[in-house]
C-alpha cells in the first residue's frame, strides 16, 4: 500500500492518463545502472527461493545504520513493516495516535486491523501538534506515530521538541518514528537515531528504500529499535517474504551513495526553486524537507488536473506534488501561475 494508493491514480479520467503523475511522492529518477545490473543478476536465479527468514538484508542494513542485526526488522516497504508493527504490538480495539493529515497508510491499516485511529489535527503551520498528541494518549493507546519529515506538509519536528515528546510518552507505549524521507533532511535537522533508540526502549524508527533510493517498485522497508521491541515485531516475519533482488539492490545502493546523494541534491534544489517561484506568485507553500511540496488552498488540485497533472488531493482541495522532474516542475509552475488556469 503506497501512500494514497487507492484514490490517487484515479484523479484523471481513465481514458486520459495524466501527463505527469506526481501523486505518490516517488523519486523521478530510474534506478542507477549499477543497481539495475545487481538486481538483474539475481533474476537469473529466480527459480530459487530466497532466505526462509531474512538474515542478509537485516545484517546489511544494521551495519549501515550502526546497530545490531537483531535490532532490524525488514519488510515489504515501510508499509509492510508498519503493518507488521501494528499487528504485533496493537490488539484490535486498541488505539493508535497520529497527526492528520498523514501518510494514508496509517488510517487504512487501522481499518484493516480493527484498531481505532486517533487522528490529531496538525497546527496551522502544518506541524504535528506534539502537545495535543501527548494529551491524546490514554490507557487504550498502543502506538503513537510521528513522521519526520511529515507527509504531506514536509515540515520537520525540531530535535529538542522530539526528545521532549519522547520523554513525555509513557514508557510502555511504543512510538513509531516514521523517517520515510529522512535522506532529504539537511545537516541542520540531523538527529542521531541510534542514540535515541538506546535512550528510549519504546522507540522504533521506520525507513524505506522507496523514496531517496528510488526503489519503490521493489518494496524494501525496515525498522530498527531496541531488541526487545524488534523481537516482538519479528515474530510476524513472513517466511520467504524478502526477495534476493532486495538484498542485491540494497548492497548496490549502499555502494553508490555518492551518486544517490547527488540525485537527492538535484531533487531538493529543484524543490526549493519551485517553492521560491510559487511563493513569488502569491501561493502559500510550507518549507518542505522531503521530495514533495504541499500546496494548501482550494482549487489547487483542480488547476493541476486541468493541466494534466495528477496530485495527491486533500478534502479541502489542497495538493501534494512530488518534485524533481524538470518538465513536471515547469508544468506545475505554468498550471499554477498562468492567469487563465490559476486556482
Ligand atoms: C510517511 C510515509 N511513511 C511510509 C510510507 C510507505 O513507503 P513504502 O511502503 O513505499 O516503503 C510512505 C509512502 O508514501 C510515507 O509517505
Amino acid at each position: 500500500m503506497a501512500d494514497e494508493t487507492r484514490p490517487s491514480r484515479r484523479h484523471l479520467s481513465s481514458r486520459m492518463p495524466p501527463r505527469f503523475d506526481l501523486s505518490l511522492s516517488e523519486n523521478p529518477f530510474p534506478p542507477l545502472p549499477s543497481v539495475l545490473r545487481a538486481v538483474h543478476v539475481t533474476l537469473a536465479q529466480a527459480n530459487r527461493y530466497p532466505e526462509f527468514l531474512p538474515r542478509r538484508l537485516p545484517t546489511l542494513i544494521a551495519e549501515h545504520v550502526g546497530v545490531r542485526a537483531d535490532q532490524v526488522v525488514v519488510g515489504s516497504g515501510a508499509t509492510g513493516v508498519a503493518m507488521q508493527i501494528i499487528q504485533s504490538l496493537v490488539r484490535p480495539g486498541a488505539e493508535i495516535v497520529y497527526g492528520t493529515p498523514t501518510f494514508d497508510g496509517y488510517p487504512i491499516m487501522c481499518e484493516m486491523t480493527g484498531v481505532t485511529g486517533v487522528p490529531v489535527p496538525l497546527d496551522k503551520a502544518g506541524n504535528q501538534d506534539l502537545r495535543a498528541m501527548l494529551r491524546a494518549i490514554d490507557k487504550r493507546t498502543a502506538l503513537v506515530v510521528v513522521c519526520r519529515p511529515h507527509n504531506p506538509t514536509g515540515t520537520v519536528i525540531p530535535a529538542d521538541e522530539l526528545k521532549a515528546f519522547l520523554s513525555g510518552v509513557p514508557a510502555g507505549v511504543p512510538v513509531l518514528l516514521d523517517e520515510a524521507y529522512v535522506e532529504f533532511l539537511g545537516a541542520g535537522e540531523f538527529l542521531d537515531p541510534v542514540a535515541l533508540i538506546a535512550k528510549y526502549s519504546n522507540l522504533l524508527v521506520l525507513r524505506t528504500f522507496s523514496k531517496a533510493y528510488g526503489l519503490a517498485g521493489l518494496r524494501i522497508g525496515y525498522a530498527f529499535g531496541g531488541s526487545e521491541l524488534t523481537a516482538r515485531v519479528r515474530k510476524l516475519q513472513l517466511p520467504f517474504g524478502m526477495s534476493a533482488a532486495a538484498v542485491a539492490a540494497v548492497t548496490a545502493s549502499y555502494a553508490a551513495e555518492p551518486e544517490l546523494t547527488a540525485r537527492i541534491l538535484r531533487i531538493t534544489e529543484a524543490r526549493d526553486a519551485l517553492r521560491a517561484t510559487l511563493l513569488t506568485s502569491g501561493l502559500t507553500v510550507p518549507q518542505s524537507h522531503a521530495n514533495f511540496l504541499y500546496l494548501p488552498g482550494p482549487g489547487i488540485v483542480t488547476a493541476l488536473r486541468r493541466a494534466g497533472i495528477a496530485a495527491k488531493s486533500y478534502s479541502d482541495g489542497s495538493a501534494r506534488i512530488a518534485v524533481g522532474d524538470p518538465a513536471a516542475d515547469r508544468a506545475v509552475l505554468q498550471a499554477l501561475t498562468s492567469t487563465s488556469t490559476s486556482p
